[in-house]
């Protein structure tokens, strides 16, 4: 794990040696559907455990078959992971895996292609989001636009505890989504070179959706 300094403070690289391996995996582009959707799903279960390392515990006491045993269980904080489509929705079983309590909302974007601006077209939210910790997933945070847009809609209906968890950024995204929203932390396995003029990280693995769902 690899925390950035001064105005990235937030923005955390986790750069587990299992991560890593599966991420060469994905981004290789002889990588198909099926086995692009399971690494996925993999690294954002991987992603989770760390995402999740601050969650609160409190004690409680457990009869084991020798003694009383006073363990540690997590103090009850209420969860929502929040895909933004709809590559987004690759990350949320891994980490329901671990969390399976969670509740999921949705949040559809897309990209106008020539102005590369969000546009919001779908949004469903657990009714109770305002109590809950938030992770938004979305495996690419590349203009960071569409990240940016879906927090502010996610803040606007009252959610205050925000994490944004992706898989492959952009530096360019990293800054958008730390000024927007400098609140918010960012969990990424890798920060890229750059866009290209398409608006897609380099290197990167190309478009996440497509990839995920065999649509290309
Ligand atoms: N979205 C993707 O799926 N890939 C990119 O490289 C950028 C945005």
């Amino acid at each position: 794990m690899n925390t950035r300094e001064n105005e990235m403070s937030r923005v955390t690289e986790i750069k587990h040696p299992l991560i890593l391996h599966k991420l060469a995996i994905i981004r290789d582009k002889n990588t198909g559907s099926k086995d692009f959707r399971e690494l996925l799903e993999e690294i954002a279960t991987l992603m989770a455990y760390e995402v999740t390392r601050d969650m609160a515990v409190e004690d409680v006491q457990v009869e084991t078959p020798v003694a009383v045993a006073t363990c540690k269980m997590l103090a009850g904080k209420k969860l929502a992971i929040v895909p933004i489509l709809r590559a987004g929705m690759g990350m949320v079983d891994g980490i329901l895996k671990l969390i399976p309590a969670a509740k999921v909302g949705h949040i559809g974007l897309y990209r106008n292609e020539e102005t590369l601006q969000p546009v919001e077209y779908f949004c469903k939210l657990p009714k109770d989001i305002e109590e809950r910790e938030v992770i938004v997933v979305d495996p690419m945070l590349a203009t960071g636009g569409s990240a940016a847009d879906a927090i502010t809609l996610l803040k606007r209906r009252g959610a205050t505890n925000i994490k944004f968890v992706g898989l492959v950024a952009a530096p360019e995204g990293v800054a958008h989504l730390t000024n927007a929203h400098p609140d918010v932390d960012i969990y990424v396995a890798a920060i890229d070179e750059k866009l290209n003029e398409k608006g897609y990280i380099v290197p990167g693995l190309g478009d996440a959706g497509d990839r995920l769902f065999g649509t290309k």
